[in-house]
């Protein structure tokens, strides 16, 4: 098994609820089928989105997600092989965050305190977030 996680700007700024909602829908029922786990967030325009399941159908889902006109410049920051699920409940969770929460998350507080977006993440703090969600109070 591997998880892989990318950020990506979403083409449209603000993204409306019920598009949200679309492609939440769409995961959900795609990733229960091929037995993929996840979450995804987003924030000011940008997604951040964890994907686990076996490496081939990770990079299958990740390539199809790659051409996905509803969002552009997607960027992946880690893969790597996993021995268990961070997220073997959610088919495709959607921790709702503010700016707020997020700046609130240890080693991450002066990064969003900043202004920055997921899209400027590297690995380490890319990490640092999942880990804040792995076993964290939006879990
Ligand atoms: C930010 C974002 C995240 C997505 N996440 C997933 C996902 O986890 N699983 C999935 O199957 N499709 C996801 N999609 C949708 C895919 O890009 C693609 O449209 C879909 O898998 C096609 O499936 P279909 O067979 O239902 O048409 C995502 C799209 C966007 C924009």
């Amino acid at each position: 098994m591997v998880q892989c996680i990318y950020c990506s700007k979403s083409v449209d700024v603000p993204l409306s609820a019920v598009d949200l909602e679309g492609i939440l829908d769409q995961s959900r029922a795609n990733n229960e089928r091929i037995d993929v786990t996840g979450m995804l967030l987003y924030e000011s325009g940008a997604f951040f989105q964890v994907l686990e399941g076996d490496r081939e159908v990770v990079e299958e889902l990740y390539a199809r997600l790659e051409g996905d006109d509803r969002h552009h410049n997607v960027i992946k920051l880690i893969v790597e092989p996993i021995a268990e699920r961070s997220f073997g409940t959610w088919s495709m969770g959607y921790p709702k965050v503010s700016r707020e929460e997020l700046a609130q998350i240890d080693g991450l507080n002066d990064f969003f305190s900043q202004g920055k977006s997921f899209m400027e993440l590297e690995e380490g703090r890319a990490k640092t977030l999942l880990e804040a969600f792995k076993g964290g109070r939006w879990h």
